[in-house]
């Protein structure tokens, strides 16, 4: 699966809106000062680094790892003159654990363990640097309200979700899609790890964020095609209807966990 560095730009604001700020301070309040060492998981352009950095203090490191050249060149090319920092490009199906043998203080990730199978999120707890604690933003959790609704808009999400969870080459076994987050809290918890997640969710407005609403449009409908749940009559009318909604919540949700003593 190939994420665009115009999707990415897109989205990046939104983002940065949306990360939950208690969490970030929690995060901070973890750290306690302490210059961090941090492996980033999917790093595509950096925007983790962008929106992290005015937190932290200088010094710290980062791993950017991603599987995609091209955004890891994106990456660097944005962050020119930055020090600290290391790009790394790696399959992160294959090669997981041969990056998180890499010391961390802090593993972290962005819109990206709903690309990720049960037994992947399996493999990231078992395989974390010790003492490394795991802050994970911006997981989709399947909370979507566009106004005004399409009549199908209920059938059509459930389907999206249903695509959501094919095989995205982080497995093994399929993607979890909206469950990720929540599968994610409760795998560390049982295992001892004082977990927390809180919300960051997108509330978009048309008369700002018009750019971002249709190329999410146009990326379900695209998804929507496949599954053939919908004729195409119908889909036109569902995906024209969402190009033009006024308002638009996307839930997702960001965890923070620290691992046991
Ligand atoms: C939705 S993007 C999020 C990018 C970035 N974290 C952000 O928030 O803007 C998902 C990222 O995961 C990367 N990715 C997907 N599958 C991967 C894999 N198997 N190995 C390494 N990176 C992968 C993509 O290249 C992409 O950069």
């Amino acid at each position: 699966m190939s994420f665009t560095t115009d999707w990415l730009a897109l989205r990046e604001p939104a983002d940065k809106v949306a990360r939950n700020r208690l969490l970030i301070a929690e995060l901070m309040a973890h750290l306690n000062g302490r210059v961090p060492r941090i492996t980033e998981l999917g790093c595509g352009t950096g925007s983790s680094l962008r929106a992290l950095s005015p937190y932290l203090p200088a010094g710290t490191e980062w791993l950017l790892v991603d599987g995609d050249p091209a955004l890891l060149q994106a990456a660097r090319g944005l962050a020119e003159g930055t020090p600290g920092l290391r790009f790394m490009q790696a399959d992160l199906g294959a090669g997981l654990e041969a990056v998180l043998a890499e010391p961390a203080d802090l593993v972290t990730a962005s819109a990206f363990i709903d690309l990720c199978s049960h037994a992947w999120l399996d493999r990231l707890s078992l395989a974390m640097p010790k003492g490394a604690a795991l802050y994970i933003t911006l997981s989709y959790d399947g909370h979507e309200t566009w106004w005004p609704q399409h009549p199908v808009e209920r059938m059509a999400l459930t389907a999206f979700h249903v695509h959501m969870r094919q095989e995205k080459g982080l497995g093994p076994g399929p993607a979890l899609g909206p469950e990720a987050a929540e599968t994610l809290a409760l795998m560390l918890s049982v295992r001892g790890w004082r977990v927390r997640t809180a919300p960051s969710p997108w509330h978009l407005r048309a008369t700002e964020d018009q750019a971002l609403i249709e190329a999410l449009a146009d990326g379900a409908a695209a998804a929507l095609a496949e599954t053939q749940v919908l004729d195409e009559e119908t889909l036109g009318a569902w995906h024209a209807a969402r190009r033009a909604a006024e308002r638009v919540d996307i839930g997702h949700l960001d965890l923070l966990a620290i691992p046991p003593d």
